[in-house]
């Protein structure tokens, strides 16, 4: 036995005399990347970016943490940072940026922001979040947005053949699929996943009210009547799910869309990243469609690397190589058309999208001018995750026929966040 172990320890210091590291260590111009894109249409984004990374020679290091929203991934981030032990690079949303960058955990990329002009191409909303204190602290690779539907073609022809467009034909399609012997709604039953859902309801009733409600958090929209219909309406969707909707992945859901075993599916455009892996074609196989009643208004999540304090020069040169490659705007075009988002830059050409992607640009753009665009709640862009948990628990307690009806379950939200804050 200690023969083994000191055959295998001469085999390690030999290795560490050739490339000169440590074992089990990366290599200086690697970069250690955490993140929670683990689904199929994910995985092949992920690959766009890595082999993107390995033509400027940065190593990767993969992190992931499974679990759509990134609340897994943000728990093993918080033990890896109290160990001591930040990855280079992690995915994030929204107001985590904001709140690692107030722990003074964060590098500073505005020396390669300011040389590559970032400034002047990403758009003020995401800026809100790539920013602290007038630095740059994280590279936006997209924006998501969750107020989608993602209807299978052939079941909407069964059923009439005309997207919705009001909450009242939504009803009317859900019912016909059901009637077609198929599930309507395919949902997978984690509490991020019906809070994406229940951005598109509260978004469809006015985007003042989503406005009032989950960026000002305003108790009295919390709380009244509005909102109260607003739950009524995801309690009669969660009529439309098939019997063993509770925990599914949001991929899987895709799935039974993709398959034709269920109509249609609400959530963000990341969904768009399986349709597009499978083979499936916009306007043919599928069809994209914001959520009826929230035309012209985007509820948005963007992806952003917020990039760790590091030591060492070659580790920040990587950092700031990685941060270049991403805000590339050939690279922007090849990821996000992969990854079913639209770019984070507003001077991508749209030629490569399919007419999802087409959508989603033209969509960004609109809403942006007209002031409908707003941070998504289920995604972190709205609210701190203090109260973006507080949220999901309502939410999904509503989703579950836990409160007798949507004026108790908007009483209850009102409370919850006012807790939280
Ligand atoms: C992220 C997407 C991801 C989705 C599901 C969202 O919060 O912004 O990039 O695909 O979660 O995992």
């Amino acid at each position: 036995m200690r023969g083994f172990v000191g055959r295998k320890m001469t085999m390690v210091a030999a290795l560490m005399a050739t490339t000169g590291l440590a074992a089990g260590m990366a290599a200086a111009e690697d970069v250690e990347v955490l993140h929670w894109w683990t689904s199929g249409g994910e995985a092949a984004a992920l690959n766009v970016l890595k082999d993107d990374l390995a033509t400027k020679s940065i190593g990767w290091v993969d992190m992931p943490v499974a679990g759509g929203g990134g609340e897994a991934a943000m728990t093993a981030l918080r033990a890896r940072v109290t160990a001591g032990d930040s990855p280079t690079a992690v995915q994030m949303l929204g107001f985590d940026i904001l709140d690692w960058a107030g722990e003074g955990a964060l590098g500073d990329l505005t020396e390669v922001a300011t040389a590559e002009g970032w400034d002047a191409v990403v758009p003020a909303a995401l800026q809100g979040f790539s920013k602290f204190d007038g630095k740059w602290i994280a590279a936006p690779v997209n924006v998501h947005s969750t107020n989608w539907v993602w209807i299978n073609k052939a079941a909407l022809d069964a059923a009439g053949g005309k997207a919705p467009e009001t909450w009242e034909e939504l009803v009317a399609v859900l019912d016909a699929m059901k009637a077609n012997g198929i599930t309507p709604f395919a949902h997978g039953g984690q509490a991020w996943q019906d809070a994406t859902v229940f951005d598109g309801v509260v978004l469809g009733m006015g985007t003042d009210f989503y406005k009032a409600a989950f960026i000002d958090l305003d108790p009295a929209a919390l709380g009244g009547e509005q909102m109260a219909e607003a739950f009524n309406r995801l309690i009669k969707l969660s009529t439309y799910v098939d019997a063993n909707f509770s925990g599914r992945d949001w991929n899987l859901a895709s799935a039974m869309v993709i398959n034709g075993e269920a109509g249609m599916q609400m959530m963000g455009d990341w969904a768009k990243g399986e349709f597009v892996k499978a083979g499936k074609v916009p306007g043919t196989d599928f069809v994209c469609i914001r959520f009826p009643g929230t035309q012209g208004a985007v509820t948005f999540n963007s992806d952003q690397f917020a990039m760790f304090n590091v030591e060492g020069d070659e580790a920040k040169a990587a950092q700031a190589a990685m941060a270049s490659a991403i805000m590339n705007p050939v690279f922007q075009s090849a990821f996000n058309v992969v990854k079913g988002s639209a770019p984070a830059r507003t001077d991508v050409p749209n030629d490569a999208f399919d007419d999802c992607g087409k959508k989603a640009m033209a969509d960004l753009a609109e809403a942006n001018t007209n002031g409908s665009l707003f941070g998504s709640m289920a995604h972190g862009h709205a609210a701190p995750a203090a109260v973006k948990n507080a949220t999901y628990d309502v939410i999904t307690a509503a989703f579950n026929g836990e409160y007798a009806d949507g004026a108790a379950a908007a009483a209850a939200l009102a409370e919850a966040v006012a807790a939280a804050q």
